[in-house]
């Protein structure tokens, strides 16, 4: 029989816990000219503005090498806005108030004496604005350029010591360093130069309405918990699949990979949503210490327990080296080495250039223990109950679960349930972007990465990395537009699954 759908529609009014409104401040973004700042920030301040749920008392200063004059900044930001922004039709009103907000200040932040001008900006800017002297440095350049600017704004006193009066914090995007070594490095200079909870480590995908519903799933419903481990759960399968190839960010991406890019933080973010224990509150630091708790867990990587490739295409994509050889795809197997989860695998995998754009987490439950429907033919249609959480694109979750077909026979077919966020709440989740940066502006660091669970992220996919820049073997290649390697399917067969449909 075909899958049925049931659709489910949402009933109850919401519970809301009132959130803390985020404080006045000035807002600092180093590489104000670049692509994080025009495709994400900037459209996600935009539509907060048009919300009014940024701060009144607001002010952007942006500052890179070639930034210009404020007009000049204000109009390709308007520019790139109304092409990135997700709320369309652009309204050019809305912008103009937002516009007036912003300032620009050109310098090359290498240099020390770039952060006198930008000193003097920033107070002119907290004058107009009434900002009340809290600064949030948000850090949108290369990882490598982060210890420069970190040592130069503490010479140039401009990161003030937590304490009763105005507050400064970093904002950093990932990856936060290249290996643990690095990692520790990077976190031992942010330990001299800021306090920890003045420290937001970005990862967007913490921000996304439907990896926040994770916990809300699991902890807000008596159903899911106690189903929720190794006694009837069989695999758990983590997909984060992109269309998209390198575009135009050959370079970074070339020295990064996928295991960098999107394993390494991502990924194992939402496995630790996924795989942890309650929490006792709902608090920041509660919540990571139990996903700090998973990333521990992490049993070491067997070397048959990875697939990688790369697409075609990839290696004459610009600023790609010659002779490269980082993976665009990666799937690897993944044990949890506690009570809960011992002995059920996670398959993770991750690529660009694929078919679809498609992040999602599916629960594959066990299969019943034993069939009372008779003939063999029934009992081999059913299938096992799968859970699956749809991150992105089409935010929802699906139940599967098996039903009598109708009729005199006794057959038996499988249905889905599907809840969608469109069809149920009539609007789709805001960007990610934008409940990260009121959190950074309120100072609730719940949605970011701490130190230890970041460089357990590390420890983690370090001998990994090792391990595949030591094995000399072609890296398997496959279409673009495709599911990935011909030999990733053949791995998991091995185990007797198989991959959730892509296409
Ligand atoms: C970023 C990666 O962190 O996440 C990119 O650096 C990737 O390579 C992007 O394309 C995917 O994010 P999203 O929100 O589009 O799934």
């Amino acid at each position: 029989m075909a899958e049925t759908i049931v659709r489910v529609e949402s009933s109850s009014s919401p519970i809301a816990l009132p959130s803390r409104p985020p404080d006045p401040c000035a807002l600092v973004v180093f590489g104000v000219t670049g692509d994080l700042t025009r495709r994400k920030l900037v459209p996600a301040l935009h539509a907060l503005a048009q919300a009014r749920e940024l701060p009144e008392r607001f002010a952007l200063v942006g500052t890179s090498t070639s930034v210009g004059a404020a007009a000049e900044l204000r109009e390709k930001l308007r520019e790139s806005t109304a092409r990135f922004s997700r709320l369309q039709p652009f309204d050019e009103a809305a912008w103009g108030g937002f516009a007036g907000r912003i300032d620009a200040v050109q310098g090359d932040f290498n240099r020390p004496e770039a952060y006198a001008a930008l000193r003097a900006k920033l107070e002119d800017a907290e004058r107009r604005h009434g900002t009340g002297g809290n600064r949030l440095f948000y850090c949108a350049v290369p990882p490598a350029v982060y210890p420069v600017i970190l040592r130069n704004l503490k010479q140039a006193g401009l990161l003030r010591a937590p304490g009763d009066g105005p507050w400064s914090r970093v904002v950093i995007e990932k990856p936060f360093g290249r290996d643990l070594a690095s990692a520790r490095e990077l976190n031992r200079l942010l330990g001299e130069v800021l306090d920890e909870g003045q420290i937001f480590r970005i990862d967007h995908y913490l921000g996304k309405e439907t990896v926040q519903n994770i916990l809300v799933l699991r902890f807000g419903n008596s159903l899911f918990e106690p189903l929720w481990n190794h006694k009837y759960v069989d695999h758990v399968q983590i997909t984060m699949a992109e269309e998209i190839g390198v575009e135009g960010r050959g370079k970074f991406y070339d020295q990064t990979g996928v295991l960098r890019d999107m394993i390494q933080s991502h990924v194992l973010q939402v496995l630790a949503l996924c795989a942890m224990e309650p929490p006792v509150s709902f608090r920041a630091d509660d919540i990571r210490d139990e996903k700090f708790k998973v990333l521990r867990a992490l049993r070491p990587v067997a070397a048959g327990d990875t697939v990688r490739g790369r697409y075609l295409g990839y290696a004459r994509e610009p600023g790609v080296a010659p002779g490269s050889r980082t993976p665009t795809y990666a799937a690897l197997k993944l044990h949890v080495d506690n009570w809960r989860w011992q002995g059920v695998p996670f398959y993770i995998r991750s690529g660009k250039g694929l078919t679809k754009r498609r992040t999602e987490v599916s629960i594959h439950f066990s299969q019943i223990p034993f069939c009372l429907f008779g003939s063999e033919e029934v009992c081999a249609r059913i299938e096992p109950n799968v859970l699956t959480l749809r991150i992105q694109p089409d935010e929802g979750i699906a139940l599967r679960f098996g039903c009598k077909e109708p009729g005199d026979a006794l057959s038996v077919g499988t249905v889905t349930m599907d809840f969608s966020y469109a069809a149920s709440f009539k609007r789709p989740p805001g960007e990610a972007y934008e409940r990260l940066l009121l959190d950074a502006m309120r100072g609730d660091a719940t949605l970011f990465a701490r130190r230890d669970a970041d460089e357990q992220a590390w420890a983690f996919a370090t001998p990994i990395l090792e391990s595949w820049d030591a094995d000399p073997a072609p890296l398997p290649e496959y279409e673009r537009g495709s599911v990935g390697p011909a030999n990733a399917d053949a791995w998991i067969h091995r185990d007797k699954r198989r991959w959730r449909p892509l296409a």
